[in-house]
């Protein structure tokens, strides 16, 4: 486990643009506040409207702001699209790609979810990218097919000085624990991020590999989380959504 816990806190598509800056205005202080406490990270990711006007707000303040997703092209004529490039110029410099909901509404591939990734590393943009497996998948077998593609392109990428300062974000999901309340068991969580930290070890890439765990992650059973042996922090979703709750998780 890493001397700071990283937490990132994925708004999805549940507050308006309005209500994120005020969720940010209101509580500037507290984040700026927890920002600076050297074993916490935060991270926010709001909707696509809110980025720029949050990148001023939180510039200086060591809050972090990251996108949910982000195009696998560079740019040109892809309507609906928002790319790396443009991202790091409103100031995201964390994006969550892959994560299960983006993979099933828009049929991604794993390639694509790798092509995403590889732009945001382009673009000096900390990737975060979501792996897990669906209720009865096999998860060695699942989790293999989903970093497979990811490490081999990594390691092609080689590496490159400008990019040294990024970590790569792998935050394990599984779908049954997404929204639900429901947390795997205690060693299923060690079994799993046992096998992650094997793997990221094994394939000796050119980036620091933190590993994160996501899926109805409360105040309640953080504490019993974080005794998991390299966990490395949070994917938050609906505990997020109100900062005296997300605050909880953090204190
Ligand atoms: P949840 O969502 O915390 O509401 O389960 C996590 C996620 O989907 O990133």
């Amino acid at each position: 486990m890493s001397q700071h816990i990283t937490f990132v806190a994925n708004f999805k598509m549940n507050l308006t643009a309005h209500q994120e800056i005020e969720y940010v205005t209101h509580n500037l202080a507290r984040l700026t506040q927890c920002a600076a406490d050297p074993t916490c990270r935060i991270v926010l990711c709001p909707s696509f409207l809110s980025l720029a006007p949050l990148g001023k707000i939180l510039t200086g303040s060591h809050v972090g702001l990251g996108s949910q997703d982000s195009s696998s092209l560079a740019n040109g004529p892809h309507t609906g699209q928002v790319s790396a490039h443009n991202l790091y110029e409103v100031g995201c410099r964390f994006g969550i790609v892959g994560h299960s909901e983006t993979r099933k509404a828009y049929h991604l591939s794993d390639a694509a979810v790798v092509g995403k990734a590889l732009h945001l590393i382009q673009e000096n943009i900390n990737p975060i990218v979501c792996i897990g497996e669906e209720p009865g998948e096999q998860w060695e077998a699942k989790l293999t097919e989903q970093l497979t593609p990811l490490f081999n392109a990594l390691l092609l990428m080689g590496k490159h000085p400008q990019h040294q300062h990024l970590t790569l974000y792998l935050a394990y999901e599984p779908l049954s624990a997404i929204g639900t309340g429901v947390v795997p068991a205690h060693a299923e969580l060690e079994k799993v991020f046992a096998f992650l930290a094997h793997q990221v070890k094994a394939h000796a890439l050119h980036l620091p590999i933190k590993l994160l765990y996501g899926g109805s992650v409360k105040h309640h059973n953080i504490a019993s989380l974080l005794t998991i042996p390299s966990i490395d922090g949070f994917l938050v979703g609906n505990a997020s959504l109100n900062f005296q709750e997300f605050e909880k998780l953090i204190d």
